[in-house]
């Protein structure tokens, strides 16, 4: 199975967005997008926890720890939207839809796959990483945020996205305040990374490299709430109800047991 590489028209996108002007323009629009009331509680409580074991300020470690766990919600929406299509494959006009979602999803996945990598191997040189606390805590996060993301999207695709823009909203305002806090020295480090460059990144510093990062973030916050308002509720399935309840039941016996 051959690998998608950097997708070129997000790619443009993101060097657009090194403008300072060009990125005021494109985040403005969607800066006080109000989430529901659920999204909006699971929101707090993530970016709380993240906040309360890795600290308020951004470092290398908080990103590594943050990076594992914003690949998941698009994992968790091929996953949900390949669990309806297995329902719905009769229906043409909804499987362009699904396939559309998986499609992007799969972008943003290798995009946060690459995200992970590189810093993981910036950071081995910037401090020692917690065997607990930067390896499995945030693989716990990831595993509870992959389930609550598969199942809000079967509830109600739009919490599901809307959970991901806070998520999102929140990794760009930590990139952004690292490029601010460091940004002279960053300019002076190298982005040397074997993956980046199969990835199609050619940044001549740190710098550049986290400035393409936090592009990346926006341009997924800003996918999250486009999503909302041409995806989320077109092809709400009521009866997925069920299955999604019975879903976090299974998922209760199987914590408890
Ligand atoms: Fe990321
Ligand atoms: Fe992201």
């Amino acid at each position: 199975m051959e690998l998608i590489a950097g997708d070129k028209e997000l790619e443009a996108l993101n060097a657009q967005l090194d403008d300072p002007n060009q990125l005021q323009a494109y985040k403005t629009p969607h800066d006080n997008y109000h989430p529901l009331f659920l999204p909006r509680l699971l929101g707090r409580v993530l970016v709380g926890c993240g906040n309360l074991v890795y600290g308020h300020e951004p470092s290398y470690l908080k990103f590594r720890s943050i990076e594992i766990v914003a690949r998941v919600p698009y994992q968790s929406w091929s996953s949900a939207v390949y669990t309806l299509l297995t329902m719905f494959y009769a229906d043409e006009h909804k499987a362009i839809r699904f396939s559309n979602v998986s499609r992007y999803a799969r972008i943003a996945q290798d995009n946060e796959t690459m995200h992970v990598v590189v810093i993981s191997q910036l950071a081995r040189t910037e401090g020692r990483a917690g065997l607990i606390r930067h390896t499995l805590l945030p693989m716990f996060f990831a595993f509870f945020y992959f389930w609550a993301s598969y199942i809000l999207y079967l509830m109600r695709p739009r919490w599901s996205f809307e959970l991901n823009y806070l998520f999102e909203q929140h990794a760009f305002d930590q990139y952004n305040r690292f490029l601010e806090q460091y940004r002279e020295e960053l300019k002076k480090k190298p982005a040397e990374s074997e993956f980046l460059t199969w990835y199609g990144r050619n940044p001549r510093s740190q710098f550049e490299f986290f400035q393409s990062v936090r592009n990346d973030e926006l341009i997924h916050r800003n996918q999250s709430v486009r999503a909302v308002n041409t995806e989320a509720d077109a092809y709400r399935v009521h009866s997925l109800k069920f299955v999604a309840i019975g879903a976090v039941i299974v998922l209760l016996v199987l914590i408890l047991i």
